[in-house]
C-alpha cells in the first residue's frame, strides 16, 4: 500500500458543477425535518454556479473520517464542521464514504459578497459529489432520475433552496394540490409545464450592497414559526403558485411581473412584521424598485423585479427587451450599484458532472 493510494489501492476524484437559483415563489418558514411551510418555485441560473471537487481515499486507518474543506483554495474549518455534522446526521445515506478521508475543494463563479446566496449551488454541488461517489462505491454510479431525486432530497437537508438546484429551467419544491407529483421532500422539474417563452428569461442582478446581512435567513425562517401572518402567508404562497403555474404555460409577461413583485414585497413585509421586526432592504433598493415600476408603466415593457433575503435587486425580463433593459440599467440604475457592479444571468441548465476518476 502506498502513502498516496488507499488501502484498497485507490483514490477517487469527482467534480460537479451545480447552479444557483432565484426563487419567484419564496420559501420562507420551515417545519421540523427541514420541510417548508409553503411550496416555492425558482428558475435555475446559468452563470452563477459552484464547482466542487471531492477527493476520497483511505490512506490509513487513522485518516478514516478526516475531512478538509477548502473554499477558493483556502481551508475553511467552519464549513468543514458543518459538512461533518451534516454527514453525521445523514449517516444512513453515506455508509461507505463516511469511512474515507475526504478533501473537498469548492469555488463559486460569483464573488463572495455579491449578494447571491451560495448555499443553493454550494450545498447541491457538495451533495452531488458525496452521493455520486457513495453510489459509485456501493452500487455502481448511475446518474438516473432516482439519483437526482435523492440528490435533491439530501440537498434540502443541507439547505432548503439547494433542493431546487438539481434541475435546469423551472423547479418546484413543496407539495401543491395542482401538481400531484410535487413533494415537500424534494424539488421537481416543471419541464413541459413551462412555455419556451419563459425559458428565455433573463435575471440581471444589481449589486446594491454586498455587506454582511444583519439577520440571517435561518433567523427569518425561525421567526415565521410564531409569525401572526403565518397562515395568511401559506395561503398567499399557494394562491400565487397556482396563478404562476398557469402564467408559465403562457407568454404573459405582465401577469408574471405582478406575481414576482408581490412575492418579493411579501417576503420583505414578513421581515418587517416579525417580532422583533427587521429590514434587509437599503434606501437604494426602494429607489431602484420605483424606477423599474415607472419604466414599466411608461413604456409598457414588462421588466419586473424580485428580491432575495437581502438588498440586491434581480431584474427579470424576456430576452426580446434586452436592449431596452440595458439602456435602463446604464442610464438610470447602474449609479445605485456598488462599484457599478451587476451580474447578467439567465435561465440555465441543471448540474453537470465534470469528471470522475479513479487512481490506482
Ligand atoms: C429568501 O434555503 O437559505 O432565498 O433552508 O435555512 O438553508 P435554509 O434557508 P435558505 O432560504 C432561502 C430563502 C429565500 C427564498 C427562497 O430561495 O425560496
Amino acid at each position: 500500500m502506498s502513502e498516496k493510494t488507499g488501502n484498497n489501492g485507490k483514490v477517487y476524484r469527482i467534480k460537479w458543477h451545480s447552479p444557483s437559483n432565484i426563487a419567484l415563489i419564496k420559501y420562507w418558514g420551515k417545519r421540523a425535518g427541514q420541510l417548508p411551510i409553503n411550496p416555492s418555485l425558482s428558475f435555475t441560473l446559468s452563470r452563477s454556479f459552484t464547482e466542487t471537487e471531492l477527493i476520497a481515499s483511505t490512506k490509513s486507518a487513522h485518516d478514516a473520517g478526516n475531512l478538509i474543506f477548502k473554499l477558493d483554495g483556502e481551508e475553511n474549518e467552519r464549513f468543514a464542521l458543518r459538512i461533518r455534522k451534516y454527514m453525521d446526521m445523514n449517516q444512513e445515506h453515506f455508509p461507505t464514504i463516511r469511512n474515507y478521508s475526504l478533501e473537498i475543494n469548492s469555488a463559486n463563479t460569483f464573488p463572495h459578497s455579491s449578494g447571491i446566496a451560495s448555499s443553493a449551488s454550494g450545498m447541491s454541488a457538495l451533495v452531488l459529489c458525496l452521493l455520486s461517489l457513495e453510489w459509485q462505491l456501493s452500487t455502481g454510479i448511475v446518474l438516473n432520475d432516482e439519483f437526482y431525486k435523492r440528490a435533491s432530497y439530501l440537498s434540502r437537508l443541507a439547505s432548503g433552496s439547494a433542493c431546487r438546484s438539481l434541475y435546469g429551467g423551472f423547479v418546484l419544491w413543496g407539495s401543491s394540490v395542482t401538481l400531484p407529483n410535487s413533494s415537500d421532500e424534494y424539488g421537481i422539474l416543471l419541464g413541459e409545464n413551462v412555455s419556451s417563452h419563459f425559458l428565455d428569461y433573463r435575471d440581471t442582478i444589481l449589486i446594491l450592497s454586498s455587506g454582511e446581512k444583519s439577520t440571517s435567513s435561518s433567523a427569518g425562517h425561525e421567526a415565521m414559526k410564531t409569525h401572526p401572518f403565518q397562515q395568511g402567508r401559506i395561503n398567499q404562497a399557494n394562491q400565487n403558485l397556482d396563478n404562476l403555474l398557469e402564467i408559465l404555460r403562457s407568454d404573459n409577461d405582465q401577469a408574471f411581473a405582478n406575481i414576482a413583485e408581490n412575492e418579493a414585497l411579501s417576503l420583505h413585509s414578513l421581515m418587517l412584521s416579525s417580532n422583533p421586526g427587521y429590514f434587509l432592504m437599503k434606501p437604494e433598493t426602494l429607489k431602484v424598485i420605483e424606477i423599474i415600476r415607472n419604466f414599466r408603466n411608461d413604456t409598457g415593457l414588462a421588466v419586473s423585479f424580485t428580491l432575495d433575503a437581502g438588498p440586491n435587486v434581480h431584474l427579470l425580463y424576456h430576452k426580446s427587451i434586452e436592449t431596452d433593459v440595458r439602456q435602463l440599467i446604464n442610464g438610470e440604475l447602474v449609479k445605485f450599484c456598488e462599484n457599478g457592479r451587476f451580474i447578467e444571468d439567465q435561465v440555465g441548465d441543471g448540474p453537470k458532472l465534470i469528471h470522475s476518476e479513479i487512481y490506482e
